[in-house]
């Protein structure tokens, strides 16, 4: 009777590496000294555009976006707990991806800024706008296509976000203070709350993708890792050592859940004790 429980044990452990299990290993060394190491948890493989992703946190739904072709980008829903993948009708393109914090997702791209509410899509009445790269944070803020422009939107009507005005943007995120950060093809830029002068943090290496996690923390990555931005004295600082990372976002739990060309992947933060069996 035990040997048939410990073989059942063994077996359901081979079979379903997934974050219920217990034992882990480490994919990842991380100098974040909260944590101890990192197993890497394929979410989808799956090819796709890895331009932004998105997390519904009430849901723990991951939304993402596929080239269907001729440059069509249609999103696609997938629960993280249950592991069930969706495609979403009815938005014409969704290049940009966000979400706010009452659960609403906000899709972009060259027909405007949909709202995903409730399950039902609402078109932002915005004439003539194409989206580059969606960010929500209290106002709608956004970059437009092709000029490379930071926005928001507020009170029914599109503004110039002042801290980039006149500025070459890729993609930008705000921290808690209000502060701007940005990459474009020089680097990664900060700008405080209400100025305009641009501080460059870091040149090298080129990075591709920036996100916020849920305490407002600035985190970029780029093709050797995934870094963070610390804030006492700021500085990027390198937290995990991984390739080809095109975006990232975070889950419910607050767990990095990034995306290369070819597979989505969640890292999930293991302690000493968990991680133990690893080493056998
Ligand atoms: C919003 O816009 C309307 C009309 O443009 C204006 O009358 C109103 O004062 C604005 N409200 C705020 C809070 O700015
Ligand atoms: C990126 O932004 C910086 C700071 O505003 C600017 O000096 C630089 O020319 C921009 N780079 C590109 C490639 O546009
Ligand atoms: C953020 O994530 C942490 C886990 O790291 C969690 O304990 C906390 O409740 C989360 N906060 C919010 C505002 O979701």
């Amino acid at each position: 009777m035990k040997l048939n429980s410990l073989l059942c044990f063994l077996i359901n452990i081979s079979l379903l590496p997934d974050s219920k299990s217990s034992i882990r290993y480490c994919d990842f060394t991380t100098n974040d000294r909260s944590k101890y190491c990192y197993a890497k948890e394929i979410l989808l493989a799956i090819t796709h555009s890895p331009n932004q992703l998105a997390v519904d946190k009430s849901s723990n739904t991951l939304y993402f976006s596929f080239d269907m072709g001729q440059g069509d980008f249609v999103p696609a829903v997938f629960n993280m707990d249950n592991k069930k993948l969706t495609v979403l009708n009815g938005v014409r393109d969704a290049f940009a991806l966000a979400s706010d914090d009452s659960s609403n997702i906000y899709f972009g791209g060259n027909n405007g800024i949909y709202r995903y509410e409730k399950q039902s899509l609402k078109q932002l009445n915005i004439k003539n706008l194409d989206i580059w790269w969606l960010y929500i944070r209290n106002n709608i803020y956004f970059i437009k296509f092709p000029n490379l422009e930071a926005h928001y939107y507020k009170n029914m009507t599109v503004k110039e976000l002042p801290e980039l005005k006149g500025k070459v943007v890729h993609q930008f995120v705000l921290d808690k203070q209000g502060n701007v950060f940005f990459i474009n093809g020089s680097g990664l830029y900060g700008v405080r709350r209400g100025r305009h002068r641009d501080i460059m943090l870091r040149d090298n290496p080129k990075f591709v993708g920036m996100a916020t996690d849920n305490n407002s923390d600035v985190y970029v990555c780029s093709e050797d890792g995934i870094y963070v931005v610390s804030k006492m004295v700021i500085k990027v600082k390198k937290i995990v050592n991984v390739q080809g990372v095109l975006g990232l976002t975070f889950d419910k739990l607050n767990n990095i859940v990034y995306t290369n060309a070819y597979e989505i992947v969640r890292l999930v933060p293991m302690t000493r004790k968990r991680s133990l069996f690893s080493f056998v």
